[in-house]
């Protein structure tokens, strides 16, 4: 990457199997500017519906295994548009402490009674639960987890948390943003992996990230679709994305169900097994690679941005993911690793986090 006149070598993007830049994805989009111009002229519900946003809701719930599917403008409109239509006063939404700011922002708007569990735990989850199961006895109760947690890389213990909610009669909201491309059948994501798609209520992700456009999508039935349309305030009120964007992300949806798909989710696997052997110490305790993001956690925000000022100068970009966006003690290098990048250059970061001590 560029940054101030100088080339980087970046750790830092989503784009996990490098289809920002993929050749089929850009000619899509030019096409569908030639055919449809570069702006929607209005939102969904108005004029702003072309045929490429419905290609590529007809694409998802395919590749989501759904009866249906509906696509926003962002990831981060999504899901503050899709947990505030859900959820309202009488409801009862309970969110992993890991969440995406976009799904807690979505809860705060909802105006339903709001409990935390601490990350990944099950036990907590289950008291809040039958908590909302005495006192809110008539409302909907919706558990919202990500498969892989953006900070950290790691996944969520789905199964568990499926069997948990079925008890309490809960719906279950997964973002799979960082887990679509990487892990599943065809990049299909964790719930495709653990065959728990038609457990899953509501299946929420982003085509900004391994899909490599913009946009955000929830696949799951029909009336939940029908449901989102009418009552989601972000799709409603809003322009409907570029044709054009619309247009990438459905061949990228394409594209990864292909052989070329597949063998460039096995490179990116590849990549990881080898940052995974050039240091072990990362993965030591039983810790494994759980997905293309591998947080370094450090401590004090001055160690995280000094381990990443030491990196810079020598021409490789990792950010320093600090408070707000991870407690106070535990600013973190968050490295991702993408299909394209080279085992050399894999390599060259490793040497260099051993330069500066960092692990
Ligand atoms: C877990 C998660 N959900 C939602 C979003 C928002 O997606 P977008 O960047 O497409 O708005 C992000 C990324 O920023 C994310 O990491």
């Amino acid at each position: 990457m560029e940054h101030a006149g100088r080339t980087l070598l970046s750790f830092a993007s989503n784009d996990y199997l490098g289809l920002a830049t993929e050749p089929v994805l850009k000619e899509a989009a030019k096409a569908a500017i030639d055919r449809y111009g570069v702006g929607s002229g209005a939102s969904r519900l108005i004029c702003g519906s072309l045929t490429p946003h419905g290609r590529l809701e007809e694409a998802l719930a395919a590749l989501k295994g759904t009866e249906a599917a509906l696509t926003f403008s962002s990831g981060y409109a999504t899901a503050v548009g899709t947990v505030s239509a859900l959820a309202r006063e009488g409801d009862v939404l309970v969110l992993d402490k890991l969440c995406h700011a976009s799904l807690i922002d979505g809860a705060k708007l909802s105006g339903a009674a709001i409990r935390v569990f601490p990350h990944n735990h099950l036990g907590k989850l289950e008291s809040h639960l039958k908590w909302a199961r005495e006192n809110y006895p008539e409302g909907r109760v919706i558990v919202v987890t990500e498969a892989v947690f953006s900070m950290d890389g790691n996944r969520a213990p789905l199964a568990e948390i499926v069997e948990i909610k079925k008890r309490f009669d809960a719906l279950l909201l997964v973002d799979e943003a960082h887990a679509v491309g990487v892990l599943g059948r065809n990049g299909r994501g964790l719930a495709d992996a653990l065959r728990l798609g038609a457990e899953v209520d509501i299946q929420m992700g982003t085509l900004s990230k391994a899909l490599g456009v913009s946009g955000g999508y929830i696949a799951g039935a029909r009336k939940l679709i029908d449901l989102l349309i009418n009552r989601a305030r972000s799709f409603i009120y809003s322009t409907a994305p570029p044709p054009a964007v619309a247009a990438a992300a459905m061949a990228a949806v394409e594209w990864m169900q292909t052989a070329e798909g597949e063998r460039r989710r096995e490179q990116l696997w590849r990549n990881l097994a080898h940052l995974g052997e050039e240091m072990p110490q990362v993965f030591s305790g039983g810790r494994k690679i759980q997905s293309a993001i591998v947080p370094i956690i450090l401590g004090e925000t001055e160690r995280a941005l000094e381990a990443a000022e030491r990196l810079s100068a020598q021409a490789i970009y990792v950010p320093a993911i600090r408070f707000p966006t991870v407690p106070k003690d535990a600013a973190r290098l968050r490295i991702t690793i993408t299909a394209n990048h080279t085992k050399e250059q894999i390599t060259r970061l490793c040497e260099a986090l051993r330069g500066i001590e960092v692990v």
